[in-house]
């Protein structure tokens, strides 16, 4: 039988794709949308890991989740610099979840407070995504707008604490294939999974709504 991670990563790649794909992502990555595109995406995520986040606290223990939750992880605090740089410092007040954000916040709360192998599921999509694809994102951003290397405007995407985020991803997987959870339940976080991607792509397709290339 295959290893949950591969499980895990064969069951999602078909949405990998289509986020990877999608029109907000290829405009934002092509440099084809402003500053304000990249900011108002940066908000969504806010709400995002601030759901995942502020959960951390309870599952630390959870035999489940507990051994994902790794402070080296943590962006929130990086999300609120690159916030207060991009929107200024009263960038708390004008922040708003589009309808798509708050269903997919809703749903990480949910997994977070009722079900850890859901959580796990929305662990791996994001953080393995941001140390992955996010370099590409974060190489995009400094090149199309000008930020600093590593700097304000795109510290979600530095890890500052992960030296080698290709041994890290190598630990994470096997922390996945080590997790204790019969394969019903894999089968049920492999659909989580998928489930989240789709969450993420209607993300996407709210922010390329509210810009769209042509007027
Ligand atoms: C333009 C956007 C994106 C690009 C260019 C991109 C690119 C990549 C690349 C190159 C990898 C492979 C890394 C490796 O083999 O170690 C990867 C992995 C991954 N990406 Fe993305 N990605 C993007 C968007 C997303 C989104 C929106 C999500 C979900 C929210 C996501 C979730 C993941 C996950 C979970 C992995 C880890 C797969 C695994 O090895 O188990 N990515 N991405």
């Amino acid at each position: 039988m295959d290893s949950f991670s591969s499980l895990i990563r064969t069951a999602s790649h078909e949405q990998h794709v289509e986020a990877e794909t999608s029109t907000f992502m290829s405009d934002l990555l092509g440099g084809r949308l402003g500053v304000d595109a990249y900011a108002r995406y940066t908000e969504q995520l806010w709400f995002v890991y601030e759901a995942l986040e502020s959960a951390t606290g309870h599952l630390a223990g959870d035999p489940v989740a507990g051994p994902f939750v790794q402070p080296e992880l943590l962006r929130l605090p990086a999300l609120e610099r690159d916030l207060a740089h991009l929107r200024g410092p009263d960038w708390r007040a004008g922040l708003t979840a589009l309808p798509a954000t708050r269903a997919y916040a809703d749903r990480v709360r949910e997994c977070a407070e009722g079900w850890p192998g859901g959580y796990v599921a929305h662990h791996y999509t994001r953080y393995l995504g941001d140390l992955s694809g996010g370099q590409i994102i974060r190489d995009r951003a400094e090149k199309t707008w000008g930020f600093a290397r590593k700097g304000d405007g795109v510290r979600f995407y530095v890890f500052e604490e992960i030296g080698n985020p290709a041994a890290f991803k190598r630990g994470y997987r096997e922390l996945l294939d080590a997790i204790g959870v019969d394969e019903l339940e894999q089968q049920r976080i492999v659909g989580e999974c998928k489930r989240a991607f789709a969450l993420n792509t209607a993300v996407f397709r709210a922010l390329g709504e509210e810009f769209p290339l042509t007027a």
